[in-house]
């Protein structure tokens, strides 16, 4: 099976962006992490900035919002060309209707769930979503420590995924790196958000390969098809 890894460019050099999305070319997407200081205390960039990082971007966009009234937002970040939209739970009244939004135009729709809030919250609508993303940090900042209490929760995503046969990605996301990534892919994730990992090293594109090997050699479902 697929694993994907997504390093989050919170941990980029802002005001060289261009030249930071070019060093991880070879992730799967590139996780932007886009914060209103109201959802979480941390602010970072809105629509305007993402559409030029979209321009410059040599890999799709993973886009998690962490801002309020996601409803009124998320829409504009899959109509500017984000390949990808995760919503959190927390910060929406009607995700199922915005992720059909989302749908509509063509980009997949994950919803997330910050660590306090357990997967049965969600369990009746993540059939409306492409990508359930776990948070393993409280969202907000970068260089966390991984939360493994949270991994019971992606085991429970990953139960779901194979009672209901559906396709789903797994992704988590908060201190992430060649260590803990065993116990996440050992979970059950697929889909994998690094940021100090990947950009913390001299070598992001060397941190991403690194990160791939470890995650497939640990993933599940490879062992299962092997
Ligand atoms: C935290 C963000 C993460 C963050 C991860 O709220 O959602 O994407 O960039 O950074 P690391 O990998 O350093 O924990
Ligand atoms: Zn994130």
């Amino acid at each position: 099976m697929t694993v994907r890894i997504n390093p989050s460019i919170l941990s980029a050099d802002f005001a060289n962006m261009e030249r930071d999305l070019a060093r991880i070319d070879n992730a799967d997407f590139a996780h932007v992490d886009v914060m209103d200081n109201h959802f979480v205390p941390n602010l970072t960039f809105g629509l305007q900035m993402v559409e030029r990082i979209k321009a410059t971007s040599p890999i799709p966009l993973d886009v998690h919002l962490m801002i309020a009234d996601q409803d009124r937002w998320a829409l504009g970040y899959a109509e500017l060309g984000a390949e990808s939209v995760t919503l959190h739970v927390e910060a929406t009244i009607d995700p199922v209707a915005t992720s059909a939004a989302i749908r509509a135009i063509g980009a997949r729709a994950g919803l997330a769930l910050k660590p306090g809030t357990p997967f049965a919250a969600i369990e009746g609508i993540a059939h409306h979503f492409d990508q359930i993303l776990v948070m393993t940090v409280e969202p907000g900042f970068g260089g966390q420590k991984f939360m493994s209490d949270q991994m019971h929760k992606v085991r429970e995503v990953a139960d779901f995924r194979a009672k209901s046969g559906i396709e789903l990605w797994i992704q988590v996301d908060g201190g992430v790196d060649a260590l803990t990534i065993e116990f996440a892919a050992e979970a059950g994730a697929d889909t994998f958000v690094a940021g100090s990992a990947v950009y913390g090293t001299d070598n992001p594109a060397l941190a991403i390969e690194n990160l791939r090997k470890i995650a497939r050699e640990h993933s599940h479902h490879e062992e299962r098809n092997e």
